[in-house]
């Protein structure tokens, strides 16, 4: 049917109409969750990539209401109103949204997928501008459990954000595929239920990326998973791979907070990187693993990238025998690129307020050290101009 490939893997909410998604019906292949109309009053940003209103199915005053609550969204998803018996009112609502259209009853199944088909491509990714290759990505890991990776991934994603200051800027990937922590961190709602990559690596394009996309703020995009404990085995490598390489044709950052155990594909995913952080913190047995980690990964990838060593939670020596910056490179054996101050009120405030610190606290310390290290960063020609890919 013309248009089915637009709408496979895609995600709509199928409000007042028995819609399914049966092989041979007019959504076959998107993931359609039946729901009710009081649902649009609370939906969460990324929620679906379409909203399907059975107009005939709900009382004026609750379809008026409903559509009055979709408009004001931020990110409000494309809506197809279908029915007989449409009030005027209603349809002006509708389509004054910027994505939006109306389908009179009786229509063809052929017109339903056509009508969702329009919505959708029109909803789509605009191709990026510039050259191929031209984003940048940075990995971002612990030494040690606790070191702050998943906390300087999101400053770092929302610095870069702020300095582009345009749509779809920088994507954060939370690769901590099991039980990330980026969403929480963030307050977001996490909308990739990952065993749908599985294994199909070839499926995995620009739309089906931007289905599982978190909006998080003007130019932020976050990219996790939620909760499965399965998740490592149900992904497989090349799916991650395809995933990160689709990312960085999308986006001009691409962040990823990677997990601290390495995985079959994290050496490949670092090896996309034009820089590569390991954070660590200030005590011995941290800054040993610092020290083993990277030049872990400076072996395990062999193309000369060198993994950037972040002291995070500096604090002044009053808590005790603490190494200074100088004690701590020479555990390293090279020098530190720098350091995050510790400012725990801030971290924990804004972890639990939910967003980045830079929102919640942007006078602590650690805002400041992360702009600091941003600039360095963007600062250094990009090391390499192709992104990860799938071997
Ligand atoms: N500079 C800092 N000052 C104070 N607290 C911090 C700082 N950086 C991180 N934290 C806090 O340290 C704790 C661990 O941080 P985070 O979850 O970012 O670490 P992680 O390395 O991602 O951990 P995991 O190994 O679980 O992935 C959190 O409570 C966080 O708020
Ligand atoms: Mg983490």
């Amino acid at each position: 049917m013309p248009g089915s490939s637009l709408i496979r893997g895609r995600r709509i909410l199928a409000l007042g109409a028995g819609f399914t998604a049966a092989p041979d019906g007019p959504l076959a292949g998107a993931v359609v969750e039946q729901g009710a109309i009081a649902q649009l009053e609370s939906l969460p940003p990324g929620a679906c990539d379409l909203v399907l209103i059975d107009g005939d199915a709900w009382d004026a005053a609750a379809l008026a209401q409903a559509v009055k609550a979709l408009s004001g969204l931020r990110s409000a998803p494309p809506v197809l109103l279908v029915g007989e018996t449409l009030p005027a009112g209603l349809v002006r609502n509708i389509l004054r949204m910027s994505a939006a259209d109306i389908l009179e009853a009786p229509f063809s199944p052929e017109q339903l997928t056509a009508a969702v088909a329009a919505l959708l491509a029109e909803a789509q990714p605009a191709p990026t501008q510039d050259a191929p290759g031209a984003s940048r990505c940075w990995g971002v890991t612990g030494a040690v459990g606790g070191a702050g990776a998943t906390t300087i991934a999101i400053e770092i994603a929302h610095a870069l954000a702020v300095q582009a200051n345009k749509d779809r800027a920088v994507c954060l990937v939370d690769l901590n595929l099991a039980d990330g922590a980026a969403a929480a961190y963030l307050g977001a709602q996490p909308t990739t239920r990952l065993a749908d990559f599985g294994h199909a690596a070839d499926r995995i394009d620009a739309a089906m990326l931007h289905a599982f996309i978190t909006p998080v703020s003007k130019g932020l995009d976050l990219m996790a998973g939620v909760r499965d404990p399965n998740a490592f085995d149900a992904v497989g490598r090349e799916a991650v791979l395809r995933m990160l390489e689709v990312a960085c044709e999308c986006y001009d950052w691409v962040i990823l907070d990677l997990p601290r155990h390495r995985r079959p594909w994290t050496l490949e995913a670092l090896a996309g990187c034009d820089e590569a952080l390991v954070i660590s913190e200030l005590t011995v047995p941290a800054l040993l693993a610092a020290r083993a980690c990277s030049d872990e990964i400076e072996a395990g990838i062999g193309t000369g990238l060198r993994p950037r060593i972040v002291l995070n939670r500096l604090a002044s020596r009053m808590f005790g025998p603490a190494p200074s910056m100088g004690e701590a490179e020479k555990a390293l054996q090279r020098k530190a690129e720098a350091g995050i101050s510790s400012d725990w009120e801030a971290a924990a405030a804004s972890a639990n307020l939910g967003g980045p610190i830079a929102q919640h606290r942007p006078k602590s310390k650690i805002v400041k050290d992360v702009q600091s290290l941003v600039q360095k960063l963007v600062a250094q020609p990009p090391r390499r101009d192709q992104p990860a890919k799938a071997a």
